[in-house]
């Protein structure tokens, strides 16, 4: 369904993705694992467009969506149309702070011209937020702010949810409640990329684990092969300084 060929970005001389190929099927969701600075956050902006990569494609249901060298040829409103095939939910959430969770979700449709209150309120339900809908976000947890952003990107219908490190401002209680959404989500199939810390939870959601060390992919696999019986000595070094 996605397939990601060959991606580059350097900043200055620094290169920071270095050939950069995976693919991912329908209703699967990968997660991204790999120290501070290997370069997962670049890595997901490129795929939803917010940076254009230097080399290489992204092509989505076989259609080239981005083809590097030849961004000229994307106009700003065609841009948009791309990256309404992807939705990226933010570790520090990005949530409108002047406006209530449930016009965080009907926003961004609203200014497609199409009125989506009936499924904002269904998704905030399913969320678990039906009670909290006419809060404004300094209101809320962090945990609910968050389930707002996830409600938020899925109002959209992408073909891919795309998560930054959704739980990392949270507190172990809040990140339990935002990963038990994520969790949900992967059971209906939602195709997803998730880059995460919870090393734990990558292995329980996962379908496939890519490990990133300094803008490559070391490792990719099942969480059985990545993260139980890593093979690179890389890899190895990474997970056995964390506890899960
Ligand atoms: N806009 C930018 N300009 C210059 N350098 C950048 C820019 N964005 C990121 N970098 C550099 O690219 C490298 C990779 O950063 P990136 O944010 O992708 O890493 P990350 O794997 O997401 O790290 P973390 O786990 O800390 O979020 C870092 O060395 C960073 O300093
Ligand atoms: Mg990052």
């Amino acid at each position: 369904m996605l397939e990601i060929r060959n991606i580059e970005k350097s900043y200055g001389k620094k290169k920071i993705l270095k050939d950069i190929s995976f693919e991912l099927e329908k209703g699967q969701t990968l997660s991204i694992i790999g120290s501070s600075g290997s370069g997962k956050t670049t890595l997901l902006r490129c795929i939803n467009l917010l940076e254009m990569a230097d080399k290489g494609q992204i092509i989505l249901n076989g259609e080239m969506l981005y083809d590097a060298g030849k961004e000229e040829e994307i106009k700003d409103s065609q841009a948009i149309n791309i990256r309404r095939h992807f939705g990226l939910v933010f570790q520090q959430f990005n949530l409108f702070p002047q406006y209530t969770a449930l016009e965080n979700v009907t926003l961004a449709s609203k200014l497609k011209g199409i009125d989506i209150k009936d499924k904002a309120v269904a998704l905030l339900e399913q969320m678990d937020l039906g009670e909290r809908m006419d809060y404004y976000p300094h209101q809320l947890s962090g945990g609910q702010q968050q389930r707002v952003a996830i409600a938020r990107a899925l109002a959209l219908e992408p073909d891919v949810l795309c998560f930054d490190e959704p739980t990392s401002a949270l507190d172990p209680m809040l990140t339990n409640e935002v990963l038990k959404v994520i969790q949900e989500l992967a059971r209906k199939k939602m195709t997803m990329i998730v880059v995460t810390h919870e090393i734990g939870f990558a292995r329980q959601v996962s379908d496939e684990v890519i490990y990133m060390d300094d803008g490559e992919i070391v490792e990719m696999g099942t969480p059985g092969q990545v993260i139980v019986d890593p093979q690179n000595e890389k890899t190895r070094r990474f997970l056995a300084n964390i506890v899960f």
